[in-house]
């Protein structure tokens, strides 16, 4: 309620608070008694001879309802509720949330911590650290990387020992993994969707895909023009610049020529999330493991 910018709407929430419970007070105490004159036998009759007597409601049940407006007066005083009035008990939910973690962080933390100083080998090699790895990775990674890991289009699979960026050594990948990475391409619109055409059928022939060998022809010199500088003048990539590797048929995006021609003419941008901070390096090492061991069986 404290992030609005105008207090109007800091005033609606305590009026309609106080309005309804006023309500409720008003309704509850007009029914407290009978109205007209207690005891007599009501004119009207149900079901041929069922008659009802004019009597107040019982006191024990009506009593019920006060302590519902009180106990509703007395959470307001003590917790937030009532406007942007935070309550007398300080709590808050992002403060809970704290606490939470910071217990979790007490149970678990050691948990993870044990395994700090082993080599990531060794790591790999033990079934409990690797359970744990995977419900890491299933936890903050799956959602992009897949639940297998075998990554999806613009999601870079993990399990087949081809790496954007490096060689999927241990330090790579948590370098990876602490840092995120960036893999930026820049958009060709210069070539026209002709020359785009040409270099695609270029590019599916590096990898044996069936392509049309005169514009591949005419490709191959766009390519050496344009495109040798970041994935090499053979095709087979920099891991430097994290520019993939064109000539192995393993692909981020897809072989297609619509794909590769939209990739030349819009350019990529693609980011992996950093999550070194967030994690910490306890876990963060655990990941690396579970990773590694995922194309190094
Ligand atoms: C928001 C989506 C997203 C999440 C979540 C995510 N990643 Fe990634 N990851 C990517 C993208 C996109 C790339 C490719 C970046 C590029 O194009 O260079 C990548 C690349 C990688 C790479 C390098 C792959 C290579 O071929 O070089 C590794 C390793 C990796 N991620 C591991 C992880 C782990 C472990 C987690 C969980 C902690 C994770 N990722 C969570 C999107 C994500
Ligand atoms: C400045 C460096 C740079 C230049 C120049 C460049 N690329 Fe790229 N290219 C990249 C990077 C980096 C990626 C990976 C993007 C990612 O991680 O999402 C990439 C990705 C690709 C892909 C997707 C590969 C896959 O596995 O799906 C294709 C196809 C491609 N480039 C073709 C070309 C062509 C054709 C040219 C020339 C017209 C070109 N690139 C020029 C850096 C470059």
């Amino acid at each position: 309620m404290a992030d609005f910018i105008s207090p109007f709407w800091d005033m609606y929430v305590k009026v309609l608070v106080a309005l309804s419970l006023l309500f409720c007070v008003f309704v509850i105490a007009t029914n407290m008694r009978a109205t007209g004159k207690v005891g007599e036998l009501q004119p009207h009759s149900w079901d041929e001879n069922l008659q009802e007597w004019n009597n107040p409601l019982p006191r024990w049940w009506m009593y019920l309802f006060w302590l519902t407006v009180i106990f509703a007066i007395v959470y307001l005083v003590i917790y937030p509720g009532f406007g942007s009035f935070k309550g007398i008990a300080g709590w808050s939910s992002v403060g809970q949330w704290e606490k939470e973690m910071k217990a979790a962080e007490e149970k678990y933390g050691p948990l993870y911590a044990k395994y700090r100083n082993m080599d990531v080998k060794a790591i790999a090699a033990d079934p409990e650290a690797m359970g744990m790895g995977k419900r890491l990775f299933q936890t903050y990674c799956m959602q992009c990387h897949g639940a297998d890991a075998r990554g999806a289009k613009g999601f870079p699979n993990l399990t087949d020992n081809d790496w954007l960026g490096g060689d999927g050594s241990p330090d790579y990948i948590k370098a990876t993994i602490t840092n995120g990475r960036m893999g930026v391409m820049p958009p060709f619109p210069q070539l026209g969707e002709e020359g785009a055409k040409n270099v695609a059928h270029y590019v599916r022939s590096l990898s044996g895909l069936a392509h049309d060998a005169t514009r591949a022809q005419l490709g191959s010199k766009i390519f050496a023009e344009n495109c040798a500088a970041c994935h090499g003048p053979d095709g087979k990539g920099n891991p430097v610049i994290g520019a993939p590797n064109l000539t192995d048929n393993i692909w981020l995006y897809s072989s297609s020529e619509t794909q590769i021609m939209s990739n030349v003419m819009n350019g990529l941008n693609n980011r992996m999330p950093a999550f070194g901070e967030f994690l910490g390096q306890d876990k963060v090492h655990l990941l690396t493991a579970y990773v590694w061991s995922l194309s190094h069986k």
